[in-house]
């Protein structure tokens, strides 16, 4: 009881997290929904990516709410094909925190994201602006039917609309992947050969990459320069990313010309869950700050970020430093709690031990004393005195006086070892037959019993009065042969005379 109640956990609440992809962007959020968790110790994370396939995500949708998470965090892959499991999960009962992603149906908690449309539409006065209003742009877009793709087109497509100067001569099927945008602009371009293009609008950066790896890749760079000035394709996305290969690292290095920060917020993310779940005040729906990076803002936003995933990696190490004291601390929690059972459990083996020792000398005593030999008032109250009353062989009268002569005579020769029941029987007066026939009636045991039980009842007696040693004992109550006494004594009392100095 003790160890399992030092270890009892707290109530644990499982939050399930259904990412829709795994990418820098996830990891990076996963980390901070991690770090939030950190800060509170009843809170148990499980994860689920379904590597942008939306059977995968249905799937794990419904196999974590099997699980019994308490709350489902989750972004959907697309608007659509992911609501019903979502609408499964809330029909359970359980807070739905939809992220990032938008869903359908109107089946859930709570909703926390950066605007999608703003950031396109920003993103869309920036290429204007860098341009400066008369240009070229190819559009590779994020994977139809997830909301930030259509959301960000759509801001862009309405920052450019009064732009007349600025042209769209492509707006390619992405899915948010490198690859995709890689494969998709090669394409694009092998068929296109004479088009010109000034600036690539990738939904994201990784995107973005995607297309600026495909258009280096071209033999004819020149189709990609822009007319005034020579310069080379400018290439924008989104996500700006800290860290090593991020979007802002890569407008720092000029490979993007702009990013724009979409925040990833894992921890916020975690405070609104559990606010959810503890029943505190939240807000419905929750708009996330963001911003664009630019050449001028990058080196600056890059060292701030690089500081702040610095404290990040410290608090990681702070936790599991932390986490591994509080390991150790319960290890030493139970090992001493095991000593302390163990002590007690010994301390009341030798207590239980030492009180049956004391009760079973108590009881030895108790037999002694109350042997028959020692009994005398008593008599006419034992069995044996009611069964010798059926037989009329003594009366009750003279049971304690004959008893007590019979004591008397047997006790005043006691160390002989020579005294027969014929010489106690002539002490009596009686025949031996008689002695026996009145002894039996009265005791209910024979004169050669009383005989032994007297003997006994003496040695014992000096064993606890006296410090003679057993031997002398055994002589000194008549037995001639040490060993035979013990074993007498043994029968007797049910242990060595050596016992009961003990
Ligand atoms: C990450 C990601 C980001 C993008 C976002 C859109 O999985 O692809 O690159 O901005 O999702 O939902």
């Amino acid at each position: 009881m003790m160890l399992a109640s030092c270890s009892e956990d707290k109530v644990k609440y499982r939050i399930g997290i259904s990412q829709c992809s795994a990418d820098i962007w996830r990891d990076k959020q996963n980390a901070e929904l991690r770090m939030g968790a950190y800060f509170h110790d009843n809170v148990e994370l499980k994860f689920a990516a379904a590597y942008d396939s939306d059977e995968r995500q249905v799937q794990q949708i419904d196999s974590l709410v099997n699980d019994g998470i308490d709350l489902l965090i989750v972004a959907p892959n697309q608007v659509q094909t992911i609501s019903p499991a979502i609408d499964r999960a809330y029909d359970k009962g359980i807070p739905v925190i939809v992220f990032e992603r938008k869903t359908s149906s109107q089946k859930y908690t709570a909703f926390i994201s950066a605007d999608n449309y703003e950031m396109g539409r920003v993103m869309g006065e920036y290429i204007v602006s860098r341009l400066h209003g008369q240009g070229t742009v190819l559009e590779i877009k994020g994977l139809e039917g997830s909301s930030p793709a259509i959301e960000r087109h759509n801001g862009f497509m309405d920052a450019i609309k009064d732009a007349s100067g600025i042209k769209i001569v492509g707006s390619l099927q992405g899915d948010w992947t490198e690859e995709t945008a890689y494969e998709t602009t090669k394409l694009w371009f092998n068929n296109n050969k004479d088009v010109h293009v000034d600036l690539v609008f990738g939904a994201n950066d990784r995107t973005a990459m995607g297309a600026h790896k495909a258009m280096t890749e071209v033999t004819t760079p020149l189709a990609f320069r822009r007319v005034v000035g020579g310069e080379a394709v400018l290439y924008c996305g989104i996500d700006g990313l800290p860290g090593e290969n991020g979007g802002i690292q890569l407008v720092r290095d000029s490979l993007l010309d702009a990013s724009y920060i979409y925040p990833t917020h894992g921890d916020q993310i975690i405070e609104l869950a559990v606010n959810i779940l503890e029943g505190k005040p939240y807000d419905k729906e929750t708009l996330m700050m963001s911003a664009l990076v630019t050449r001028d803002n990058a080196k600056v936003l890059l060292m701030q970020s690089e500081e702040l995933m610095r404290q990040a990696d410290r608090l990681d190490l702070l936790h599991d430093k932390a986490d591994n004291y509080l390991h150790e601390l319960d290890t030493q929690r139970i090992v001493s709690w095991l000593a302390i059972g163990i002590i007690v459990l010994l301390v009341v083996v030798f207590v239980l031990f030492y009180l049956y020792h004391l009760r079973k000398i108590s009881m030895q005593r108790e037999r002694v004393t109350n042997t028959l030999w020692n009994m005398e008032a008593t008599v006419d109250s034992s069995p044996s005195t009611a069964n010798s009353q059926q037989t009329g062989t003594v009366s009750p009268a003279n049971e304690s006086g004959f008893l007590s002569h019979f004591r008397e005579i047997v006790e005043a020769s006691l160390s002989d070892s020579n005294l027969s029941i014929d010489d106690l029987a002539a002490d009596m007066n009686l025949s031996r037959v008689q002695l026996y026939r009145k002894v039996k009636a009265v005791s209910g045991s024979s004169p050669v019993e009383l005989l032994r039980t007297a003997r006994l009842n003496r040695a014992y007696q000096l064993l606890l009065t006296t410090d003679k040693s057993v031997s002398e004992v055994a002589y000194a109550v008549g037995f001639t042969a040490p060993s035979y006494f013990t074993k007498c004594f043994k029968e007797e009392y049910g242990m060595v005379p050596g016992d009961v100095r003990k």
